[in-house]
């Protein structure tokens, strides 16, 4: 497993397995088993998606099955968008918490900055507040553009280790990559394979012909020559293996820039200016 540092001296793995639209039942918990067992060390989790308590006995079996210890797997989970505000937010944690059976987090992330500035801030503030108690490893944001990010790092006293983003070859942020490289906060990519929709594309295909591999594999391997962590979703136990195995061949200087060719600055989210939950 391959892993990503963090400026505070943390790292984190850089493949990971997400865990959106999956349903809180056995698929839920049978997914997260398989990814341990499998090698995954990462699961991406949010209390928006409704399958924590699934997904917590899925690391709980995991952790059983693959003979690890809890300290060996990175667990993320994203504080919404109705939780926040100072009053809110550690109830919050320890309800993620407790759904997930877990004492502690590996990461804690604002799911959205919403349009509030000072309902973000003040939040954000009480992120920092669990993170000076030690009762998360690391904090950060997800959705965040260039101008929440200006914005909250004129504030904030604790940088965010990462900012997940939506990114995939429609959409390969190159702007907000090279202000997060600045900064030294690692972007880590949601709906890395578009969900599903840019495997059918002739250009990952080709390339995935060319080397052998799989449509997936072709852009998880972009995302890590790209120094972006990701966290491809998917419930079918060979998907899941085969989305990790993507360590024994490198993608080539002009196959990289043919996929990054395929911007379109296109979003399957919403616009992160404008989403208020
Ligand atoms: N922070 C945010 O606002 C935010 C927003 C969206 C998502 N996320 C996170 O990012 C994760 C990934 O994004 P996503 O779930 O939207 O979509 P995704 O990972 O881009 O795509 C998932 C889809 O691709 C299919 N798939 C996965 N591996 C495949 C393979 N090797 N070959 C063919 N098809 C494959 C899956 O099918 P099967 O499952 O049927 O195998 C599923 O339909 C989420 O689960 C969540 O953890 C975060």
């Amino acid at each position: 497993m391959a892993y990503t540092n963090f400026y505070n001296g943390n790292q984190m793995p850089t493949i990971g397995l997400g865990v959106f639209r999956v349903e809180n039942d056995d698929t839920a918990k049978e997914a997260v088993k398989h990814a341990i067992v499998s090698g995954y060390r990462s699961i991406d989790a949010a209390y928006i998606y409704g399958n924590e308590s699934k997904v917590g006995e899925g690391i709980a079996e995991g952790i059983k099955d693959a003979n690890i210890k809890r300290e060996d797997l990175f667990i993320t989970s994203k504080l919404w968008i109705d939780d926040y505000g100072q009053e809110n937010v550690s109830d919050a944690y320890h309800k993620s918490l407790n759904l997930l059976g877990l004492d502690y987090l590996d990461l804690y992330l604002m799911h959205w900055p919403g349009t509030n500035e000072t309902l973000l801030l003040e939040t954000w503030a009480s992120l920092e507040s669990l993170y000076n108690q030690g009762l998360v490893k690391n904090i950060g944001v997800s959705n965040f553009n260039i101008k929440h990010l200006e914005m909250l790092l004129n504030h904030a006293q604790i940088k965010p280790v990462i900012n997940q983003v939506e990114f995939h070859p429609n959409l390969i942020q190159t702007e907000l990559r090279t202000y997060l490289k600045e900064q030294n906060i690692k972007m880590e990519s949601w709906s890395p394979l578009m969900n599903g929709e840019i495997l059918s594309n002739p250009v990952i295909k080709n390339i995935a012909q060319e080397i052998n591999k799989s449509p997936a594999q072709v852009i998880i391997r972009w995302n890590i020559d790209h120094d972006v962590i990701t966290i491809p979703k998917s419930i079918t136990p060979s998907r899941i293996e085969e989305n990790l195995n993507v360590y024994d061949f490198k993608l080539t200087h002009d196959q990289i820039e043919q996929i990054d060719a395929l911007n379109q600055d296109k979003r399957i989210g919403p616009d992160p200016a404008e989403f208020n939950g």
